[in-house]
């Protein structure tokens, strides 16, 4: 399987939490770069490459990285059956555009590796915090066709980080609007694995 929607209740107790900690901490996202401390919640806020403008903000301790887990807890087993392999959450992060207009993303891999192989051993997953019909999706290809997939509030959409390419949909507003995903890496226990995530989240900012 390279990638599969899992429906979630996001008007759960453990989702409000992580939006509350969210919505916190926002203005201090747009602001600024490093490091953000929030009760016993860090952050390191990173500005991202992939598509311009861009904010990584990755959860940098175990309470931080326990509030975003906490959101998945209902669906692991149903992930580790899909997918086909025992996954352990190693990366947490809130993705932030805040702008009228996203043209600039280019397709990619999450992780590349010379060891990738089935089952998949690494995995993207992503759910909205804030999204609406007028923001782009994420658009990937699936045997060369390009396909869109709309974020929901009820659903995550979950793939092989080393096949399926990806990039955000380019969309343009009438005016700036932020647009929030909620994104986690999941990974096996295989030591290529979980080395090859390591060095590609601390390139984009997970320290
Ligand atoms: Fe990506």
């Amino acid at each position: 399987m390279i990638f599969s929607k899992i429906k979630i209740n996001s008007k759960g107790l453990e989702f409000s939490k992580l939006k509350k900690c969210y919505d916190s901490i926002f203005e201090t996202i747009i602001k600024t770069r490093g490091i953000i401390t929030h009760d016993n919640l860090k952050f390191n806020n990173h500005l991202g490459d992939i598509t311009k403008g861009i904010n990584w903000t990755w959860s940098c301790n175990a309470d931080t990285l326990l509030l975003f887990e906490n959101c998945i807890r209902d669906i692991k087993s149903q992930i580790n059956s899909i997918f086909k392999n025992e996954f352990y959450l190693f990366g947490a992060s809130f993705i932030t555009l805040y702008d009228s207009e996203i043209s600039d993303s280019d397709f990619h891999l999450d992780v590349t590796s010379q060891y990738d192989q089935s089952p998949t051993n690494i995995l993207t997953l992503i759910f909205p915090l804030y999204v609406d019909d007028s923001m782009g999706g994420l658009e990937y290809k699936e045997s060369d066709k390009i396909q869109i997939y709309k974020y929901n509030y009820d659903e995550v959409f979950v793939w092989d980080a080393c096949k399926l390419a990806h990039r955000t949909q380019p969309y343009k507003l009438s005016q700036k609007k932020k647009r929030v995903l909620v994104s986690m890496n999941l990974v096996s226990k295989k030591s290529w694995s979980v080395n090859s995530l390591k060095t590609t989240l601390r390139y984009q900012g997970n320290l």
